[in-house]
């Protein structure tokens, strides 16, 4: 049975106490019922809450002693590329590993956008999170600019071939890939399911044509409680990576419930 994933990307947003408590309403939630174990989920809180709710999810948290572990995973928004060294400010793959993190995004296009990254600092990224034993979830998509100048499977196509050139197919089929188009994300613009269908195939033809045909691919942008169910319909769709939905447990739960709807055996 394919992988799918729902996760949720927190971005810089959240407080301790309310990341705490956006973690603890989803995980009772979804802790309550039983996910079938061909669906992820996963939640990339900011840097200094991953230790804290790595420790909630494992059943460890608490003076009452050792609950249930969740099924929710743990996971970062990025990391650095080396293991250890003189990196001031940066998180690497194996401290991450060792808080307890199981996924990590990679390439997001706000890291693309503001620390400038490029393919080839991602590829290096992917390569460092999986000999750590993370998962990555990498990012890729075009601008609004390049959608105008109809450069969409250009851009794409180049971001699928040069991850691939830099850190090998077995890289990319080891990991996720998540298509976000900019234009969508955090505008309420979310791209129509034939918009989302068509560049996933492009990918999925890309991906197997280098020998990379088992990496599940994501939508992400603007996906919340309504369209996500449109999106999961699709063939092409193996998931969605959320950012401003997953910040309200109603939000995420709704969408991790339209997931179980489609996805049940
Ligand atoms: P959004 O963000 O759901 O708020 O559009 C998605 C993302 O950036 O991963």
């Amino acid at each position: 049975m394919k992988q799918r994933i729902v996760a949720g990307n927190w971005k810089m947003n959240t407080l301790m106490h309310e990341a705490s408590r956006l973690v603890e309403e989803v995980q009772q939630e979804v802790d309550a019922r039983v996910i079938p174990s061909h669906i992820d989920i996963v939640v990339c809180p900011p840097f200094p809450w991953i230790s804290d709710t790595a420790v909630r999810l494992s059943g460890n948290h608490g003076t009452h002693g050792s609950k249930k572990a969740s099924v929710i995973r743990c996971g970062a928004q990025d990391c650095h590329h080396e293991v250890f060294g003189a990196f001031t400010g940066d998180v690497s793959a194996p401290m991450l590993v060792d808080v307890g993190c199981r996924d990590v995004i990679v390439g997001h296009s706000e890291r693309r956008q503001f620390h400038g990254e490029t393919n080839e600092l991602i590829a290096r990224k992917i390569t460092a999170a999986l000999r750590a034993g993370l998962r990555p979830i990498v990012c890729i998509g075009e601008s609004s600019d390049e959608r105008a100048r109809g450069r969409t499977t250009e851009v794409v196509s180049e971001q699928i071939d040069e991850l691939i050139t830099y850190a090998g197919a077995e890289a990319l089929n080891a990991s996720v890939v998540a298509y976000e188009p900019l234009w969508a994300i955090g505008t309420g613009v979310a791209a129509t399911t034939g918009q989302a269908q068509e560049v996933h195939a492009l990918i999925r033809s890309r991906l197997t044509a280098h020998g990379a045909p088992d990496t599940p691919i994501l939508y992400g942008g603007s996906v919340n409680a309504t369209n996500a169910a449109d999106y999961f319909a699709c063939s092409e769709i193996d998931g969605a990576l959320v950012g401003g939905a997953a910040l309200s447990s109603t939000t995420f739960l709704a969408i991790i419930n339209a997931a179980c709807t489609a996805w049940s055996e």
